[in-house]
């Protein structure tokens, strides 16, 4: 266990949180309640309700990005619940292979996306605004075997050479044949690999290479602010035309907006180091998103209340953004939290690293085994945060909330005490798509309630197919009502639901 997972677990009191009480409303309750109650977004949509689904990615997409039966199948479900928005699963903006993650980087991928649309609108009859959630990301490279990482990828630098010849006090390894210099790295004890390598070598050899908004040595990664305003706009665009509400431009957790917004970005271009600096490409990204839209296409922002990691971004840095995006002409911002690399725990040689496996991670998607603060609602000053600067700056745009929330009572009181506009479930949702409707018609108490242990995330954590624990197995085998997970254990989508 490396140093800083046993921080962080040592820091994270194991206390088992028992659900909160749940007190569900009366038909007539729900109906006159604010999480029931219409919300506008923007200049012309209007969510019928303020219970809304995040994204989440089911790992359901072809190799290639498209839309399959299966993908039509799980949005089909949580439409039946008729959520007030429903957020499509983080889809990539770039033309490049990404496994089974839906793309939207290109018009050949427009048609299954308008199906989509379609199967949404047809089984919410209407009711449900859909959005999707466009995201960008850095290359990350599966961990590789030391034996690979010294004969193939390390690059002998002479700033290398330098460090093993110092570390063996011989400086023959200044020139000496590069086949010589790999093979005593192999072969080197940990201290000489420590001592030899660099961080990012070090971190290459031990959790995989992965890139990062600053490596400005990268012409890519420097050109990052000339092509992302257009791909993300070409992305929005291709929503729209696709037939959703809205588009959400993903600027949280662990990918490419997120890392320029955060206070770690130490690009020396005017695109980090200050404030000013970190937002100025997600600014121009919005800028351009807008203007590929018309307006009363939705553009609403998922950003980070607090990066949860040393040196990150915090609720200060993330009040301060929300009022430049609202001044920019956002129409929603959705608060989460963490969700990064930098804590994440180092992979198993031959997988990738998983930005939900660390203290950050923790906080993004919190379980019953917490703090003394649990896991219910944790996140909710946050937004809390953000939409008062938000108001105070003059603006109304809506803030939505997200994070360990799973009752009526949970999501009535987040609106009373106005700490956020909409009130997001995710796993809630995933463990009973039906439970919008449930409550809706005063039958809350047939909610089949999350647990919050994250059997789901363990799935989204190996790329596959996201189900739901508590989804039954009351079937018999080879049912062809059924369609099964790929490894057979169990069903794609929650068991319907008949209303009483
Ligand atoms: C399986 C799974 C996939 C997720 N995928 C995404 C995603 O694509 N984009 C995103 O912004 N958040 C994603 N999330 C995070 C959720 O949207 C949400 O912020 C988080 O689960 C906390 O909310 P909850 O306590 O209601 O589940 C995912 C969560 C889960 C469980
Ligand atoms: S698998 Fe567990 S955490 Fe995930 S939705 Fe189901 S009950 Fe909730």
């Amino acid at each position: 266990m490396t140093d800083t997972v046993a921080e962080a677990r040592a820091a994270r009191p194991r206390i088992h949180h028992p659900l909160p009480p749940a007190s569900w409303p009366t038909r007539a309750e729900a109906t006159r309640s604010r999480w029931f109650s219409p919300l506008r977004l923007g200049r012309s949509v209007v969510a019928r309700e303020r219970t809304w689904v995040p994204a989440m990615v089911p790992w359901r997409a072809t190799d290639d990005g498209f839309v399959t039966p299966d993908v039509l199948d799980w949005y089909a479900r949580f439409a039946a619940g008729q959520p007030g928005v429903l957020v499509v699963e983080a889809t990539g903006i770039r033309d490049i292979r990404s496994g089974p993650l839906l793309r939207i980087g290109d018009d050949r991928f427009i048609p299954g996306l308008e199906e989509l649309v379609r199967v949404v609108r047809d089984r919410s009859g209407a009711r449900t605004r859909l959005f999707i959630q466009i995201i960008d990301f850095l290359t990350v490279r599966r961990r590789p075997s030391p034996a690979r990482y010294f004969a193939d990828y390390l690059e002998v630098t002479p700033t290398l050479r330098r460090r093993l010849a110092d570390a063996l006090a011989d400086p023959r390894w200044l020139d000496a044949g590069e086949a010589d210099v790999r093979a005593c790295l192999a072969r080197g004890e940990r201290p000489l690999v420590e001592a030899a390598l660099g961080a990012r070598e070090l971190e290459a050899l031990d959790r995989g290479y992965r890139e990062r908004v600053w490596d400005l040595d990268l012409p890519h990664i420097r050109e990052l602010p000339r092509a992302l305003p257009g791909l993300f706009a070409d992305a929005a665009r291709r929503a729209f035309r696709a037939g959703f509400d809205g588009t959400e431009l993903h600027y949280a957790h662990a990918y490419t907006m997120a890392s320029f917004l955060s206070r770690r970005n130490v690009r020396g271009d005017g695109y980090g180091l200050t404030r000013e600096g970190r937002v100025r490409l997600p600014l121009e990204v919005l800028a351009q998103v807008r203007a590929r839209v018309p307006e009363d296409h939705v553009v609403g922002i998922r950003y980070l209340g607090d990066e949860a990691i040393a040196g990150g971004s915090d609720v200060d840095d993330a009040a301060w953004f929300g009022v430049r995006f609202a001044a920019g002409g956002a129409d929603y911002l959705s608060i989460s939290k963490g969700g990064s690399f930098e804590d994440a725990r180092p992979p198993r040689i031959g997988e990738a690293v998983y930005p939900y496996t660390g203290r950050s991670g923790y906080e993004c998607m919190p379980t019953v085994f917490s703090d003394e603060r649990g896991p219910f609602g944790r996140n909710v000053p946050l937004a809390a945060a953000v939409r008062r600067a938000v108001r105070a700056a003059g603006f109304e745009t809506p803030v939505v909330t997200s994070g360990g929330i799973g009752t009526f009572d949970q999501a009535e009181g987040i609106l009373a005490r106005a700490e956020a506009d909409a009130v997001a479930a995710a796993r809630q949702t995933l463990a009973d798509p039906d439970w919008f409707a449930k409550i809706r018609r005063g039958d809350g108490h047939l909610v089949r309630r999350c647990q919050f242990t994250n059997y789901c995330e363990g799935l989204d954590q190996r790329h596959k197919q996201v189900t739901c624990k508590l989804w039954d197995r009351d079937f018999s085998p080879g049912d062809p009502s059924v369609r099964m997970s790929a490894d057979g254990a169990r069903r794609l989508v929650a068991p319907p639901w008949r209303a009483p």
